[in-house]
């Protein structure tokens, strides 16, 4: 059983970011149910069908107004970009409405601080804490994500959704770092070959689990393969052993998926982290790394994604969290690690072209993030 302030944790600290991602792949999941429901999406793949007829008949559907119809995921074919049911699972709890009051309050305390000097930051909250406890959840979130933040996540996510499936077939480890609130491990055809361990710190595995055991009753698992949740710090060596104790063998190729993760942990805590990943590694064993570049920048708060935002929250206080940038992530983090071979990295750029989206925002295409790949 959990107490009350275990159940907190994962609201606070680095912790709450893996929240914020699963709130936006509930809100892109969300213009699919949308539109198979106003009958203006029809789905071939059937297994696809089946989930999104069972997910809006079982009232997990909700109507998003002005986002939805300000937002295009699609990409110039026609087909969905992401589909991730179990997001909607993890951010319809209370600590998911706790983080996001707690955001609000945080955010308007710092705009007041700057505007008037130290006072009560909530005071000016009443009109949106009301409409948070009048609409449903995921409508709330929508308040206080971007749309280019929304658009970004949905890019990221096809991205490594792809590379991943072109991948899992031949490797036998996939071990996700920082795996968070990911569910590409339940909701991607990933075979039973291939076996993922998805390591985070202890509350967010907990909480993951606990929500799990909820979407499970109603969104039926399209991979077949086993997974391994390890609930430890990546910073400490603890997780090492953890690894090898749950079945992780060194001597087969791996493949590492380094997505959100690597920009909230210091210098010192990369290189163990990096030099241990490498140490763990047979050769042809594969690494795909998400990083930030020194100038990112999010200029997201001059598109809102709904008038009714109080402000454009966004990832302004995620901000705070973020400790690591790097310009040229293959010759900073790949090559001194031992990923020296087939390097190669894309930015949101790149994947605009690479998807040919259409009429895609120009704030969206921005080269400040990377995805890097590297080969053992
Ligand atoms: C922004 S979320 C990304 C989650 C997931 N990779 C995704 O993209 O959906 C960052 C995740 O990294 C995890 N994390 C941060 N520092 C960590 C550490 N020292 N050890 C283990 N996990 C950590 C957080 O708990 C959180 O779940």
């Amino acid at each position: 059983m959990s107490t009350e302030k275990d159940q907190n944790e994962v609201i606070n600290g680095v912790a709450r970011t893996s929240l914020f991602v699963a709130a936006c792949r509930a809100i892109i999941t969300n213009k699919y149910l949308e539109l198979v429901q106003k009958k203006e999406l029809n789905i071939s793949d059937t297994l696809l069908k089946n989930h999104i007829d069972g997910m809006i008949s079982k009232g997990h559907y909700m109507d998003l107004g002005e986002v939805n119809e300000s937002i295009d995921y699609f990409n110039g074919s026609g087909k969905i970009c992401i589909y991730d049911p179990y997001a909607y699972f993890f951010i319809n709890t209370k600590d998911s409405q706790q983080l996001l009051i707690q955001t609000v309050k945080k955010h308007q305390f710092h705009e007041e601080k700057e505007k008037e000097g130290e006072k009560e930051g909530d005071k000016k909250s009443g009109s949106f804490f009301e409409y948070i406890n009048s609409v449903p959840l995921l409508v709330s979130w929508t308040v206080v994500l971007s749309r280019s933040t929304l658009l970004r996540m949905a890019f990221r996510t096809k991205y490594i959704d792809d590379y991943v499936m072109n991948n899992c077939h031949s490797f036998e480890q996939l071990v996700i770092c920082g795996a968070g609130l990911d569910a590409r491990s339940k909701r991607l055809p990933i075979p039973a070959s291939c076996r993922v361990y998805e390591i985070d710190l202890p509350h967010v595995v907990e909480y993951k689990l606990k929500m799990l055991e909820m979407a499970n009753q109603y969104v039926d698992q399209v991979s077949q393969c086993q997974i391994t949740m390890i609930a430890d710090d990546l910073t400490q060596p603890s997780w090492i052993q953890k690894l090898k104790d749950n079945g992780y063998q060194s001597d087969k190729p791996t493949f590492w998926l380094l997505e959100g993760l690597v920009m909230y942990l210091s210098k010192s805590q990369l290189d163990f982290l990096f030099s241990t990943i490498n140490q763990l590694s047979a050769t042809k064993s594969k690494i795909l790394v998400h990083t930030l570049t020194p100038g990112f920048v999010d200029n997201s708060t001059t598109t809102p994604t709904s008038p009714k935002s109080p402000n454009q929250l966004d990832w302004t206080l995620l901000k705070e969290e973020f400790i690591s940038r790097h310009e040229d992530p293959i010759q900073e983090i790949l090559i001194p690690n031992g990923f020296s071979k087939d390097t190669s990295s894309v930015t949101y750029r790149d994947l605009i072209d690479l998807y040919q989206f259409n009429n895609t925002p120009a704030f969206v295409k921005t080269s400040q993030t990377h995805f890097s790949i590297g080969t053992k």
